[in-house]
């Protein structure tokens, strides 16, 4: 049966050979014949940046370039995986940017979805629609999409942040859209602090008509965010994989805090051996305090504040921490969730 299979399908090659031809003619192709593999995960791999490599090319980027020539001064941190995409995953971009006390990253707006959380220095702001917010290390400042911001520094040291944005899924859907504010900088029109006294404070305004998707806050204060993770660390519990893990909320929809990326904190105490983990969501996380180390498997990064390294998606990682440690991290786990895609896995003993 199996010689009769072989020889009838070494008779009908030549025409299939012939069909697949006249198929490619009309911009078609057999599906039974296709060999992607179908399944999760990409072409990512898990990576590590660490600070003490990444803050002297950024402190010669300060003298190599002005702000004027590079209206952001960013170094792009681009997955070995995905060669000339210069992204850190499939679907979130990260950057490192230094900006010197005196210069302005002139105005701008753009249809994806923007953050920044502070590494080092202080005096810089962040002006967003209308309102001025000064930034601290461990701040987490949010530009939603299509709204004007500029940055700038009135303090006395360089001032470094990590950039995240949602760039590969705007490009995904050819959504991509960007433009220039008139002037550098656009007028400060709000009050110090006005999204905070008006949506920070477990209050709304009873007729809040927003329109928009993401949070209306435009910074989650650092100070805030540590207290409130010591206090749980001593309530509990400890998650087995991730220890003590919060996301930053909006406050208006209890969702994340933008429509395509979501934002984490997590406190790990001393000593700690997380679980083997993965998720479909694509994660970068940056060491904020402490140190520990993350296995993929055999490859182990060891990390200390400052260090940003992505996990790809459905890459089993196990998380440790040596001293007790705080690691913030973002992905795209908002847009999965909006679209049925989001799935995890904690892995049982020694499994991944
Ligand atoms: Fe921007």
């Amino acid at each position: 049966m199996s010689a009769q299979k072989s020889s009838s399908t070494a008779a009908v090659e030549p025409e299939r050979a012939r069909y697949r031809a006249d198929l490619l003619t009309l911009n078609a192709k057999p599906l039974w014949e296709r060999t992607m593999v179908m399944g999760p995960g990409n072409d990512a791999v898990p990576a590590i940046w660490h600070y003490r490599d990444m803050r002297p090319q950024l402190l010669r980027a300060a003298e190599l370039v002005t702000t004027e020539e590079a209206e952001r001064r960013v170094l792009m941190l681009e997955n070995p995986g995905l060669p000339g995409s210069t992204y850190i995953l499939t679907s979130v971009y990260s950057g490192l940017q230094i900006i010197l006390p005196g210069e302005i990253a002139r105005a701008h707006r753009h249809s994806t979805n923007a953050m920044r959380f502070i590494l080092e220095g202080g005096g810089a702001y962040s002006s967003v629609e209308g309102e001025r917010v000064m930034m601290n290390p461990g701040d987490f400042v949010l530009t939603p999409y299509w709204t004007w911001h500029d940055h700038g520094h009135v303090g006395s040291e360089p001032v470094i942040w990590l950039d995240a944005l949602d760039n590969p899924v705007a490009k995904f859907f050819g959504a991509m859209f960007r433009e220039n504010y008139a002037g550098e900088t656009q007028p400060v029109t709000r009050a110090p602090n006005e999204a905070e006294t008006r949506y920070g404070a477990h209050l709304l305004p009873v007729e809040m008509k927003s329109g928009s998707r993401s949070s209306p806050l435009m910074l989650y204060p650092y100070d805030r965010t540590r207290e409130t993770l010591l206090k749980l660390s001593r309530l509990g519990p400890v998650d087995p994989a991730q220890g003590v893990k919060l996301r930053y909320a909006n406050p208006a929809s209890g969702g994340y805090p933008f429509p395509t990326i979501a934002v984490f904190i997590q406190w790990l105490p001393a000593g700690f051996a997380g679980a083997a983990y993965r998720a479909t969501d694509g994660t970068v996380m940056c060491c904020v305090e402490g140190q520990g180390s993350i296995a993929f498997g055999d490859r182990v990064f060891q990390f200390e504040k400052g260090d940003v390294w992505c996990c790809p998606p459905w890459i089993t990682y196990r998380i440790s921490a040596a001293s007790e440690a705080i690691v913030f991290s973002y992905s795209d786990r908002a847009a999965q969730e909006a679209l049925g895609f989001w799935r995890e896995e904690t892995l049982k003993g020694n499994q991944g």
